[in-house]
């Protein structure tokens, strides 16, 4: 008897077992796309709620081409990886306005809006336009190092370049919207990355890992380094109307353009964080303050480094002020920042509802 190949296995899985899932509703290029950006360095389950609360507020590529930045961080607030959303908002603006609002459907096109790489660019091609393009992720290598027992090491680009040209073949003779999902969706729920699930693999009998009971061992990956401490103190700073600072921060880097609380990197051998604390503030802020007790400890672990943050209170002296990066705000008017993680806990603990 002829064996199945691969692709129509794979599909035919696909087709009966995938999940209903708020982006597989239509093809929908733009919905695709932010499914794809939020699914890039985050769980499908935590992903689906902020699916559907950013698609209600920003519908279509107008929409969110028009939006307000501050409303859309606000929107990915708790997501992370800020950097993917004021990309896909400058992507989008460029689709408005030199592709008239379209997505475009050519390779060239799409992977030159800012923050489409090769996976999202594949992605939205495959699956929104019907086209023979690879969309290789981490699930996908681990997927498809097991299925052909490869041990390049997956965190190499030419890895993915190699299992790229793999699925370009693969995708000759196949639906490619269905291959790729089928790949993705095998990755989430059959070939997971620990105790993977071969007796009820679809593409059991095409698995050269599975043949040689080698799956455990796949893929191969460098170890990342641990991520490193940084200790730091930020200060709960209130005025006499009860309003607290809040500090925007820079425009480029982690957390960029995200509120915060003021706070400063501390060292061990610099004399008491209360002391960093305030000195920070008065030469890099020309806040005089004085910095009171310890209120909070927050640990906040990022793909590289954790922040392991001191909060303290702190009673300003002298003038308020504001301007375009420092805010002093109530409970109310606090809900309207984005902040990261890190510093909603402090919001939580410290301000009550009004
Ligand atoms: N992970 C990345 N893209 C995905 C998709 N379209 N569906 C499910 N999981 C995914």
């Amino acid at each position: 008897m002829r064996k199945n190949t691969l692709q129509q296995d794979l599909t035919t899985w696909f087709k009966y077992n995938q999940r209903d899932l708020p982006w597989r509703e239509n093809q929908d290029p733009y919905r695709i796309w932010v499914s794809e950006v939020m699914l890039q360095q985050t769980r499908v389950e935590t992903v689906i709620p902020f699916y559907h609360r950013f698609i209600e507020k920003f519908p279509t590529v107008e929409a969110l081409a028009s939006a307000d930045e501050e409303h859309v961080l606000k929107a990915w607030e708790g997501l992370g990886y800020y950097s993917r959303v004021r990309n896909l908002q400058s992507a989008v603006r460029e689709v408005s306005e030199n592709y008239n609002g379209v997505v475009p459907n050519t390779s060239e096109e799409i992977s030159s809006l800012k923050g489409v790489g090769p996976y999202t660019a594949g992605a939205i091609l495959s699956i929104a336009y019907d086209q023979p393009e690879p969309a290789v992720d981490g699930n996908v290598m681990r997927v498809l190092s097991r299925i052909y027992n490869i041990w390049d090491d997956v965190s190499k680009q030419k890895t993915r370049k190699n299992f790229e040209e793999i699925i370009r073949e693969l995708l000759i003779d196949t639906d490619p919207s269905m291959f790729n999902q089928g790949l993705m969706e095998l990755g989430a729920l059959i070939c997971t990355p620990r105790s993977p699930s071969c007796e009820t693999c679809p593409v059991q009998v095409h698995c050269l890992a599975y043949e040689k009971g080698v799956q455990a061992e796949l893929p191969v990956k460098k170890k990342k380094k641990a991520p490193k401490p940084k200790k730091m103190a930020a200060v709960f700073l209130k005025n006499e109307n009860g309003e607290v600072l809040i500090h925007r921060r820079p425009n480029t880097g982690l957390l960029a353009r995200l509120w915060e609380f003021p706070n400063h990197e501390t060292i061990e051998k610099a004399g008491s964080q209360q002391e960093q604390l305030g000195a920070f503030l008065q030469q890099e802020f020309n806040i005089k303050a004085i910095i009171g007790h310890e209120i909070q400890q927050v640990e906040h672990v990022f793909s590289h480094l954790v922040w392991n943050i001191t909060i303290y209170e702190g009673e300003l002296l002298g003038e308020k002020f504001e301007d375009e990066d420092f805010h002093w705000v109530n409970a109310t008017k606090i809900k309207q920042y984005p902040f990261p993680v890190s510093h909603q806990k402090i919001i939580a603990q410290n301000i009550k509802e009004e």
